[in-house]
């Protein structure tokens, strides 16, 4: 059928039979979307730049489905019903600049354009100003949940052109993934809300994935545990409170084989670890916006400090390794680890929600975080069972300062905070480089510490370069002339 109509098209004939959404970029992630929302009983037209794809997905897993092959841009539009709905899922950047360009030139005022790819919020933000300046409307659309999810239901973040939301509405809550019969799928807000939530989904993404890293890590080198023994632990926290799906794919990673050696393929794998660059847009972000989300970047430096092979490998010739006494209660440590994940996780989650409390304010796009993790809470990488507590606690309390303050996590950070201590310091007596759990628990400490440190950072700063200081007993700006003889300080106003 599809062939068929490809033929009328491309002879210019009217076709009775149009297209619900059209959607351009046929990498695997656009490719399963388009299977996904055929199977939701739409009818897609697709195209992309490299046209032999088109011609290859209908010959291959589209063939006998309502998939309109389109093999021009022109095609494309004139296959759609209006308002034409066109979804990009194409590379970030450039990429999309390009298409909006031509897509300008053959969709009408009213028509939308979706982009479904890892977009820079701000870049959406500009592009939202420059379709609507034109009669269009633009959605970017955080969509998370890998190849899988793209097939069988990923989280969808959507935000833009407001009044975009209902005509696109019935094509994306029915491909996203549900949970307990509600789509992983609402409208987020304004401009480049949807992308920006979706940035911070991978900031957390990258801080979960450091921390079951040095979970692994510390089962490997404390407890001298085998690949089989880790992944039972992994699946045996998957039915707690830690379920997750990045704990579940840990357990399945841990019991793979290499075909090759035989060994765990894991063991085989370099420990250098890559990235795209979302971690570092949420790094950059939480510093722009003046919010604490040290777990987040400490994920973001592991990543880049793993890549520096060169000063590794001089490191590890300078500096032998630490020799200790062996862990004696080793069920008992392993427990502390599984505290230690747990309680560095709900950190990273609380420094997550801090950016986008902090953003919604600073953006006013008015984001209902309870909301937000709901939509988590299937179909995305940092899918898990706590979501549903985050949900609660801002439904709760929608003005809750952080997250660490909601009773359930108050409560688990209490009761784990002595073992996530015990392992935090067994890892450094042992030279096992922990960042994740130590800066989340340094974070954790910062916050519930009474007096800080920073007295004497402001009373540094006022002494070499009179940026005053604030006092405690009084209101006011304070100035003291620190070189001046003798041991007693004047505090003076400015
Ligand atoms: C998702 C993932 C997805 C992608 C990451 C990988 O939510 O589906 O986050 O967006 O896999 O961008 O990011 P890195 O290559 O930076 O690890």
């Amino acid at each position: 059928m599809s062939t068929f109509f490809n033929i009328l098209l491309r002879k210019g004939i009217n076709i009775v039979k149009k297209a619900d959404i059209g959607l351009i970029g046929l990498a695997v992630m656009g490719e399963n979307l388009v299977l996904n929302m055929e199977s939701k009983g739409f009818t897609v037209a697709v195209h992309n730049r490299t046209t032999s794809r088109v011609q290859d997905l209908l010959e291959g897993r589209g063939r006998g489905k309502n998939i309109i092959g389109a093999f021009t841009l022109d095609e494309l539009a004139a296959s759609l019903k209006t308002p034409r709905i066109v979804m990009l899922m194409v590379k970030a950047g450039q990429p999309v600049d390009s298409f909006i360009d031509k897509l300008l030139d053959v969709l009408e005022p009213g028509d939308i354009i979706i982009d479904g790819g890892n977009s820079l919020y701000t870049d959406t933000i500009r592009r939202t100003r420059l379709v609507e300046s034109k009669g269009l409307l633009y959605v970017g659309a955080g969509v998370s949940g890998g190849e899988e999810g793209a097939l069988h239901g990923p989280s969808i973040m959507p935000g833009g052109s407001s009044s975009a939301w209902p005509i696109v509405k019935p094509i994306l809550q029915s491909i996203a993934a549900h949970v307990d019969g509600s789509p992983c799928c609402q409208w987020i807000g304004p401009d480049g809300s949807g992308h920006y939530v979706k940035m911070v989904h991978n900031g957390i993404e990258y801080a979960d994935m450091q921390m079951i890293g040095e979970a692994y890590f510390l089962m490997k080198n404390a407890l001298g545990m085998s690949a089989l023994e880790m992944q039972e632990t992994f699946s045996c926290w998957n039915k707690g409170e830690l379920d997750s799906y990045l704990i579940e794919i840990t357990a399945h990673i841990l019991g793979k084989i290499d075909e090759d050696t035989g060994k765990p393929l894991l063991e085989v794998i370099q420990d250098v670890a890559g990235q795209k660059g979302t971690g570092k847009w949420t790094s950059q972000e939480s510093l722009d916006l003046g919010v604490a989300a040290p777990t987040i970047a400490e994920a973001v430096f592991a990543r880049i400090i793993s890549g520096a092979q060169k000063q590794r490998y001089l490191a590890v010739e300078a500096f032998p390794q630490l020799s200790t006494a062996p862990l004696t209660d080793k069920s008992a440590f392993l427990d502390g680890i599984r505290d230690a994940l747990y309680a560095s996780k709900i950190c990273a989650y609380a420094q997550g929600f801090d950016i986008l409390r902090h953003a919604s304010l600073e953006y006013d796009w008015d984001l209902d975080l309870g909301e937000i993790a709901k939509l988590w809470q299937g179909g995305c990488i940092i899918r898990a069972q706590f979501l549903q507590n985050i949900t609660d606690a801002y439904n709760k309390n929608p003005d809750l300062p952080n997250l660490l303050l909601a009773p359930y996590f108050q409560g688990v950070l209490d009761k784990s905070q002595q073992n996530w201590r015990r392992v935090v310091a067994a890892a450094v007596e042992r030279g096992l480089p922990v960042p994740g759990f130590s800066s989340a628990l340094a974070y954790f400490d910062s916050l519930r510490h009474p007096q800080l440190w920073t007295n004497l950072v402001q009373a540094q700063r006022d002494y070499f370069g009179a940026h005053t200081y604030g006092r405690t007993d009084r209101e006011g700006s304070f100035h003291t002339e620190w070189q001046l003889p003798g041991n007693v300080g004047k505090s003076d106003e400015v």
